[in-house]
């Protein structure tokens, strides 16, 4: 396992509580139970499981019943073409997402009913910026979108974007800051079919400059800045840093949040590069009508780290992910429209959480979605809090690295506000430990709000193991039981399902909807990363690949799930998923580094740390005078920040003048998670390790 938590993973292993889920009225919704021409909701364990085994059983069936809660342009001839591992869904039908999340609830009389709560986070405070030693207003700034506010800004956008040359079909990259623009970008894409690449505001140039180019992106919009913990974050300044190292990019949409001073740019072949959004998209008419997309035309693409050093470009398609988004955001959140609910996501809209629920889920159910632009602790340790109590969010959803951070400043901060309104919490990202659950429960969801604890993947589209607020008794530290619809098991090598509580790979066997449909421009990788794994037996008994998730899990004797991490080189770091090759790939970019080996490490509150072994060259260290260890940490680690962004600064860097390897040549990883984890005994086997004084040398390697 990378994620070496031993602490945690005892702890969940220990873990024997149950909570029943809330009667459904006592979720304070009118929440239909049934079928409805809105969708429809379940309320019983023995309902949930029952449709659950239909699902599965007669999975065409099922998902053509779902599929009639969108609307299409233009029928399928059939639910499913599956040739694994390609899926297509609902082929030959036509679509827009946007139509779906935006224009369908105007036409239908809901144009007035809010989409988008934003709220900014400048606050209360002194900070460098508008004017060194000024203070923010005493409210924060506050913006509500209605559908049809957010119709006519889309069409604006999507106008601007058409002026600028943007076709079907050419992807679009996002840079952007968590404002109401972002949310209205993306669907602008959407509207006009051209692919969005949201890139996430921490990923520093070169991150821009790979993505842009796998992507051969030719237009970029981003924001002068975004404010963050009182700073601001430069990001116009970063795509000026990435635009100089790619002759892609041909035009860049700028925003004006922060107000700053910003570079300007021609284009390279004349004309103008920059472009103000508030000069460019005020202009366009707000009529753009939406492009009919193929079921299965790209709906975007999300870069996501996976085992080597290159970003995976993950593909979502129009109307499997709309249809499973759709759903599943519904089930799990309790979303019922009209019904006053404003439903938070606390995820960047970089992250595919941030797509899939703070966008697109909350918008195709009709319901108010909540856009904060900045940090937990800005002003000060209450601030989602107060967010709460003030716009009265309905459900909450965050991840476990963000409730261990609240832990740690102490309830006095949740108490001081009113939380009433709250009726579902939801958290994702990373297995939660116990103590986090039942904190979460106590001080944040009053001891009455059920927790759902869902388990996907950028690759997942959306939820694929979680329980439903009013159905699913919670276990904390469990995910629970699959999705409808999505046959996820826990299998050994040959694919066999394993009896409860025995420990194995976490797989799904059927196709499902909201799944990737491939990596951009890399169909081999696809299949490798996938399907290569885990074979298992098809209905006829052919051998038929299954999707790996590259977790690890085990189930309990009632069914649950309980994922215990990664299997393969990626870590979880505060819920943002890193490669280790990618952080090892920066490392030894640096004229001093000889070689780098990175793992995971535990953490208590980022779940998992980056510990990063670095033998440095010989010809650097004779440069050194003395054991100025600390200055280069700080160099290497400045380092690793510039190439990748803030999110992958090493916890912790040791020296050694060896990494354990095999004699092979191959370095021992689970030997190094184990040392990073300062485990007293290694138990790995060690057999054929080269030169085993290195370990021992690696121990003493620690900065402490
Ligand atoms: O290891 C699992 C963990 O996050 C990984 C997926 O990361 P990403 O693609 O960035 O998507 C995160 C948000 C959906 C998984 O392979 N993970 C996600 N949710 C959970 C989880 N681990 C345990 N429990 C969860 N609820």
């Amino acid at each position: 396992m990378t994620q070496a938590n031993n602490a945690s993973i005892e702890s969940l292993l220990a873990e024997t509580r149950v909570f029943q889920p809330p009667a459904p009225d006592t979720l304070g919704f009118k929440a239909p139970g049934g079928r409805g021409p809105r969708g429809w909701h379940i309320h019983s364990l023995e309902e949930f499981k029952r449709l659950h085994k239909r699902s599965i059983e007669n999975p065409e069936g099922f998902w053509a019943e779902e599929a009639r809660t969108v609307e299409w342009f233009a029928p399928w001839t059939r639910v499913l073409d599956w040739k694994a591992p390609d899926a297509r869904w609902f082929v030959d039908a036509k679509l827009n997402v946007c139509h779906n999340c935006v224009d369908r609830h105007v036409s239908a009389g809901y144009g007035d009913e809010t989409a988008i709560v934003w709220e900014g986070e400048p606050l209360g405070v002194r900070t460098g910026h508008p004017a060194p030693g000024s203070k923010y207003a005493k409210t924060p700034e506050i913006k509500r979108l209605t559908y049809r506010q957010v119709q006519s800004e889309v069409c604006r956008l999507a106008n601007a974007l058409k002026a600028l040359g943007v076709k079907k079909g050419d992807v679009v990259t996002l840079y952007m800051p968590m404002v109401p623009e972002l949310a209205i970008a993306c669907l602008a894409c959407a509207r006009i079919g051209a692919p969005h690449s949201v890139i996430f505001g921490g990923f520093a140039a070169q991150a821009i400059v790979e993505r842009v180019e796998d992507a051969r992106s030719k237009v970029i919009i981003t924001a002068d800045g975004g404010y963050r913990r009182g700073d601001v974050v430069k990001l116009k300044d970063a795509v000026d840093q990435a635009c100089a190292k790619t002759s892609l990019v041909k035009d860049v949409l700028v925003l004006r949040r922060t107000g700053h001073a910003v570079q300007w740019h021609d284009g390279s072949a004349g004309g103008k590069r920059d472009h103000w959004w508030h000069e460019t998209v005020p202009k366009m008419s707000d009529q753009c009508p939406c492009e009919p997309m193929d079921a299965e035309d790209m709906l975007f693409l999300l870069y996501t780290s996976g085992s080597t050093g290159k970003p995976k470009g993950i593909v979502h398609t129009t109307a499997g992910y709309l249809v499973f988004v759709q759903m599943t955001a519904r089930l799990a959140f309790n979303l019922i429209p009209s019904s006053g609910q404003l439903f938070w996501c606390s995820a960047d809209i970089g992250w595919v959480t941030g797509h899939s629920y703070v966008l697109y889920g909350a918008m195709a159910n009709r319901v108010a979605t909540l856009i904060y632009e900045g940090a937990p602790n800005f002003p000060d340790n209450a601030r989602f809090w107060d967010i709460i109590e003030r716009h009265k969010v309905t459900q909450f959803y965050t991840a476990p690295t963000a409730i261990r951070s609240f832990m740690k400043w102490g309830t006095e901060f949740p108490a001081r506000h009113d939380l009433s309104s709250l009726k579902v919490l939801g958290t994702v990202g990373e297995p939660i430990n116990p103590e986090a659950w039942i904190w979460y429960h106590e001080h944040v969801g009053g001891a009455r709000c059920p927790i759902v604890d869902t388990y996907w993947q950028t690759e997942t589209g959306g939820h694929v193991i979680t329980p439903l607020p009013g159905a699913v008794p919670t276990k904390p530290g469990s995910c629970t039981l699959p999705m409808l619809g999505v046959d996820a098991a826990v299998v050994n090598e040959q694919g066999e399902e394993l009896p409860p509580d025995r420990g194995g790979l976490l797989v799904i066997r059927k196709p499902w909807p909201g799944m990737l449909r491939g990596i951009f421009r890399d169909p081999d990788r696809y299949v490798q990363a996938y399907w290569s794994r885990v074979f298992g037996k098809g209905a006829g008994g052919e051998r038929t690949p299954y999707y790996f998730s590259a977790d690890g899990a085990r189930r309990d004797k009632d069914g649950y799930f309980w994922v215990m991490g990664r299997v393969d080189d990626v870590i979880n770091v505060s819920g943002h998923r890193l490669g280790t090759m990618e952080v090892e790939s920066a490392l030894v970019s640096h004229p001093a580094v000889a070689e780098a080996a990175v793992v995971g490490m535990p953490h208590a509150i980022k779940g998992t740390g980056i510990c990063a072994f670095v033998t440095l060259k010989s010809e650097f260290l004779r440069t050194l005078p003395g054991h100025p260890d600390d200055a280069v940490r700080k160099a290497l680690s400045d380092h690793v920040v510039r190439e990748i962004g803030a999110i992958a600064r090493p916890d912790s860097i040791r020296f050694a003048d060896g990494l354990p390897k095999t004699r092979s040549g191959k370095i021992m990883r689970r030997l190094l998670r184990d040392v990073a984890a300062g485990v007293e005994k290694i138990t790995q086997d060690t057999t054929t390790l080269e030169d085993f004084s290195v370990v021992a040398r690696l121990r003493e390697s620690d900065e402490e």
